[in-house]
């Protein structure tokens, strides 16, 4: 009895250190002031997001193509508390408004902490047909526009230590019917950004990358794009958005948000990080970190 009292407290605490270091640590106030961007912010997960950052009390400054859309979300993000709210509508089929949207961000904050990249093109679920202009936009979009808009946004990123968000999917880590152009973008992200993030780590930049990665969710296109041709069980917006935020805040390395609890335990993949491993001792790197 005596061992039991004496080692369980010692057993205990490790315990919630290990719960508390793994599971949360996250708290609103680390939102309090920052100074971030969210696309694809007039509807959907972004809207969400834009709303619990304006909460915790964050600077934000929002695109999308719809104006009108644009306006209401700002607007909303005052009264529900953001230190500050401004949109700029655009399209990210044009890389020049991509760039010149980072840059105004930046004037209008003073700085950037937060970059969550979180639009994509609309596109429809089918059989392919061969509609290249289709995989063209989806690579754009969703794709390509992020990389410029993180290369516009990186001299202010390291200045402030900050993080990166890229939405990804599910459908970025195995493969699907009907959705060809989409999966190829969402992959493309994943290659892209985990490259650049072990770059990261071999340059000392200090700057997080997140790769959230969403099962079915609530959002009005998601519900009408599936209708009819796939019974997942969509997770609510809100509380995706809110993970995506946090797992941000704590830079995460990835964030899985499914309404089934096996997606993140299968497609964490420690295969991967195990090859990941030995492969980066098989580099010479030295003349590429600068000192
Ligand atoms: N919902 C799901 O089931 C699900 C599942 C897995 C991953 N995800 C990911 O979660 C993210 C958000 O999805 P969502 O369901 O919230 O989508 P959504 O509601 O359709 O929102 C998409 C956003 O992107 C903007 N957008 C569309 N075309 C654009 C363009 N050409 N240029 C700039 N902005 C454009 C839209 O605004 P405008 O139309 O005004 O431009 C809107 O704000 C995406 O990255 C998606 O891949 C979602
Ligand atoms: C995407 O939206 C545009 C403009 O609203 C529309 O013309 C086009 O048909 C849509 N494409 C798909 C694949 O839904
Ligand atoms: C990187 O930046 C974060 C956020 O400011 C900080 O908590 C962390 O200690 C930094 N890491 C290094 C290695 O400087």
């Amino acid at each position: 009895m005596a061992f039991m009292r004496k080692s369980a407290l010692p057993v205990l605490v490790l315990f919630l250190a290990y719960y508390y270091s793994t599971h949360d640590g996250f708290r609103p106030e680390m939102l309090q002031g920052k100074k971030v961007i969210v696309t694809g912010a007039s509807k959907g997960i972004g809207r969400e997001m834009a709303y619990h950052l304006a909460n915790m009390g964050a600077h934000v400054v929002l695109t999308a193509r719809s104006k009108e859309a644009l306006h209401k979300v700002a607007s909303r993000c005052l009264d529900l508390g953001a230190a500050s709210a401004h949109y700029i509508a655009g399209t990210m089929e044009d890389m020049a408004f991509a760039e010149q949207f980072v840059a105004e961000a930046g004037k209008l904050m003073g700085g950037l902490d937060m970059l969550i990249l979180n639009h994509i093109t609309n596109s429809s679920m089918t059989l392919f047909h061969g509609d290249i202009s289709a995989v063209r936009r989806n690579m754009e979009v969703n794709f390509f526009s992020y990389v410029v808009l993180s290369v516009a946004a990186l001299p202010m990123l390291r200045e402030s230590h900050g993080s990166i968000a890229v939405v990804s999917s599910v459908a970025g880590k195995i493969a699907q019917p009907l959705i060809a152009p989409y999966s190829a973008s969402k992959f493309a992200l994943d290659g892209f950004f985990s490259s650049i993030r072990s770059e990261h780590a071999v340059a000392k930049v200090n700057v997080s990358i997140t790769l959230c990665v969403l099962g079915l969710i609530d959002t009005d296109t998601a519900m009408e794009a599936t209708s009819g041709v796939f019974t997942g069980i969509p997770s609510r917006k809100e509380d995706c958005a809110l993970e995506i935020i946090k797992g941000t805040a704590l830079r995460q390395e990835e964030v899985y948000y499914d309404s089934s609890r096996w997606t993140s335990l299968l497609l964490g993949n420690p295969g991967r990080r195990i090859m990941e491993f030995f492969s980066l001792q098989k580099y010479n790197l030295d003349k590429f970190v600068r000192n």
